[in-house]
């Protein structure tokens, strides 16, 4: 019998799937993080409209944001630093583990894997008192910077840079990647990046983390699950797949036309389209504004001008907008990443919310155990080996 099998005396009681396929529309539980609101096209972090957040923070008041729920004042911020910076360095055996990875492995794959490592690490693996986790979220905050960054060095065959506890956290991981901190201006926008990717509500990802945090498992084996669903090209993956497209297409004069194809071939278009979102992302037009920044401080105005021309076409024909991948793929592009470790670096970002909502599952927690409509076959009866032909 073929595995994908529907029992053609199946009836269809639609009224027992109470849910969309996909889970769409459906609101799973309750959550203090952040509010995505698709009429207003707003999103609010603990109630900050995430582009005042963009404009007027650093990432690290952000995270301090999502682990704390409030906002740190100046003591509060240099504490939290302090702390963060402290826990920057990786073991030497993690860091042997990132070099040992197969060279061709996609950064995500390692980047789970480093984490996965890191959670062996840790002798407080099962302790999930709301201080310890706290203490958890800080450390991946603090690291995974490090291994993506690690990971970057090794696969092009360069040394390890070690972080330094006098720049913020993303002017060392640019320190970490290149030797070398650029203008202040790439670091802001690459800075508001991580603000606009730190947290979005009930997204694939972050409802993974929560599932595996609900069966009382551990923050770390949460946040793995969580980059395994991140990875995937309809989710995190995305930002890969837009500069990818972008340089397929090449030539911003051919943009339009490509739209167009694409479209009459049915193609979906990475970096278009939201579940929650039907008429613009609210992250988008601040993003957008970096991504031209950095258009404007290398003198390059090509992918600006090829996003202008691909956005025109989705608008005008679909009624499709971009989503925040749409802007961050040639943003990262522009600040000399190489395009498979932009999910990664959403990866540095989304750990805040991760850990974030995994602390609010362990604090209120119930198994998250859905049903399914059975279609399969019916019931039968087991036929020894020595009789089944
Ligand atoms: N390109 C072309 N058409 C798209 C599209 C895209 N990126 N996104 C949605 N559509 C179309 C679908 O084909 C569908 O059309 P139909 O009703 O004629 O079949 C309609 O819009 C609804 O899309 P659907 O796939 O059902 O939406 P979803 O809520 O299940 O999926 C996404 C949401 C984000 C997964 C989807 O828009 C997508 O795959 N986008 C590209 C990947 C991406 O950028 N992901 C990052 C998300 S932040």
């Amino acid at each position: 019998m073929d595995k994908n099998y529907v029992n053609p005396d199946y009836v269809p009681e639609p009224e027992k799937v109470n849910t969309k396929k996909g889970l769409e529309g459906s609101v799973i539980d309750t959550s203090s993080v952040s509010k995505v609101n698709a009429e207003t096209n707003s999103l609010v972090y603990r109630g900050y409209p995430v582009q005042d957040l963009a404009e007027n923070c650093r990432f690290e008041e952000v995270a301090y944001l999502m682990y704390n729920g409030e906002l740190p004042n100046t003591q509060q911020l240099k504490d939290f630093e302090k702390l963060e910076r402290g826990h920057r360095e990786i073991s030497k055996n993690l860091l042997g583990v990132i070099k040992a990875l197969p060279h061709n492995c996609h950064p995500m794959d390692s980047i789970r894997t480093a984490v996965s490592y890191l959670g062996c690490e840790d002798v407080r693996v099962w302790d999930k008192s709301p201080a310890t986790n706290l203490d958890k979220a800080i450390l991946l905050l603090a690291k995974i910077p490090t291994m993506v960054a690690a990971d970057y060095r090794f696969k092009k065959g360069l040394e390890y840079i070690a972080p330094k506890a006098d720049l913020t956290l993303s002017e060392n991981f640019f320190h970490m990647c290149f030797g070398k901190v650029p203008d202040a201006k790439i670091v802001k926008a690459f800075d508001v990046s991580l603000i606009l990717y730190a947290e979005h509500s009930f997204n694939a990802s972050t409802f993974t983390a929560r599932v595996v945090a609900s069966t009382e498992s551990d923050l770390y084996s949460a946040t793995v699950a969580g980059i395994g669903a991140l990875k995937g090209p309809l989710h995190g993956g995305a930002n890969e797949q837009v500069m990818h497209m972008m340089k397929e297409i090449a030539d911003p004069a051919k943009a339009e036309q490509w739209m167009i194809d694409a479209l009459a071939q049915k193609r979906k278009v990475m970096g278009f389209g939201h579940r929650v979102y039907k008429s613009g992302d609210s992250r988008v037009p601040t993003m957008k504004k970096y991504a031209q920044v950095m258009a404007d401080t290398i003198g390059e105005q090509k992918w600006m001008q090829m996003y202008n021309s691909l956005e025109k076409v989705m608008v005008e024909k679909k009624k499709i907008y971009p989503n925040l991948d749409f802007p961050a793929g040639p943003a990262y592009f522009m600040m000399g990443f190489e395009i498979d470790f932009f999910t990664p670096i959403f990866v540095m970002a989304r750990t805040t919310g991760w850990s974030a909502h995994i602390m609010e599952q362990v604090a209120n927690n119930r198994i998250i155990r859905p049903l399914s409509e059975y279609i399969g076959a019916p019931q039968r009866k087991v036929i020894p080996i020595s009789d089944r032909r």
